[in-house]
């Protein structure tokens, strides 16, 4: 059986994903896996390429799921030249706005099938191949009413930059991409009614950029790509003021304040 040079993508089904899908498609592959929750919204990304789009609709979250897609990449003769891990999601509140089986779920999405996928894909990838992880601006500090998404996405970047370490002997290149707010389902699927929550989005920008910029770092052997001066100048910033601060600026920004004070 020949080798199938292949790319997998999740969260492909939408926003971002599915920009990297598309940007997948211009690479020398044979295949693309792309992989998603809403079966509908997978069909039209089959459309996209009949040919090299396979896709899968399942739940990350579920290990099962986990374990078959590790068993059909081990039935498969596959070269894996490119993970991408979009899956994941956000909820804007406070720590008692989402019930306890939400809150762990974005843990085992935004990091448990992130990390899963890349120890699934390691060992069926060589010399060239990458690991794009989504991270996010969220990751350079704490934020109040969205404690666990930004949490999350700190894991991300953390991990993705010290692995990427662990796999230079390997060839393997690992990146966190770290963008701002981008105009994908994401937000309006993250908004929870009630009192407190992000509702400020400033210097949104759309996924199609950011997706582009984070193929041409991967490709540059970055570990961490972050799009447009609002999230670079994040970054710096936040390396420079103390974390209480930062929250302090992130709590006016989203005119949590006064409700902070309140409470304390
Ligand atoms: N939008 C932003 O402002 C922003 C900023 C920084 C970082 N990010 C990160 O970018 C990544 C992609 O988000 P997006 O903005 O493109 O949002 P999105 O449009 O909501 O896409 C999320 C993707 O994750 C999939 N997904 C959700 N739950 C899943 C599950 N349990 N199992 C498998 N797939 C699941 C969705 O599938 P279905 O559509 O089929 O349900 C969808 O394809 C996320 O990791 C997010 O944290 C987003």
């Amino acid at each position: 059986m020949d080798t199938k040079k292949i790319a997998i993508v999740t969260g492909a089904s939408s926003g971002i994903g599915k920009e990297f899908v598309a940007l997948m498609l211009k690479e020398e592959i044979d295949e693309l896996w792309a992989i998603g929750l809403n079966e509908d919204r997978l069909k039209e990304v089959k459309e996209t390429d009949k040919d090299r789009v396979r896709v899968f609709a399942m739940d990350l979250t579920q290990r099962k799921n986990l374990d078959i897609l590790e068993a059909l990449i081990i039935s498969e003769s596959v070269d894996i030249k490119w993970l991408i891990n979009c899956a994941g999601y956000a909820k804007f509140c406070d720590y008692g706005g989402i019930d306890r089986y939400t809150s762990i779920n974005m843990i085992d999405l935004n990091v448990s099938a992130l990390v899963a996928m890349g120890l699934i894909c390691l060992p069926y990838m060589q010399k060239g191949g990458h690991i794009v992880n989504m991270a996010s601006q969220a990751s350079f500090q704490p934020l109040p009413y969205q404690n666990i998404y930004s949490s999350t996405k700190a894991f991300v970047r953390n991990y993705t930059r010290a692995l990427n370490v662990e796999l230079k002997s390997k060839g393997v290149v690992a990146t966190a991409v770290c963008p701002g707010w981008m105009q994908t389902r994401l937000i309006e699927r993250a908004i929870v009614k009630g009192e407190k929550g992000t509702r400020v989005f400033p210097h949104i920008v759309y996924p199609d950029v950011v997706a582009k910029k984070a193929i041409k770092d991967a490709k540059k052997s970055k570990d961490i790509s972050i799009y447009g001066l609002y999230a670079k100048l994040s970054h710096i910033v936040a390396k420079i003021l103390p974390q209480k601060c930062m929250m302090g600026i992130w709590l006016r920004q989203q005119r949590l304040k006064s409700v902070s004070n309140d409470k304390n």
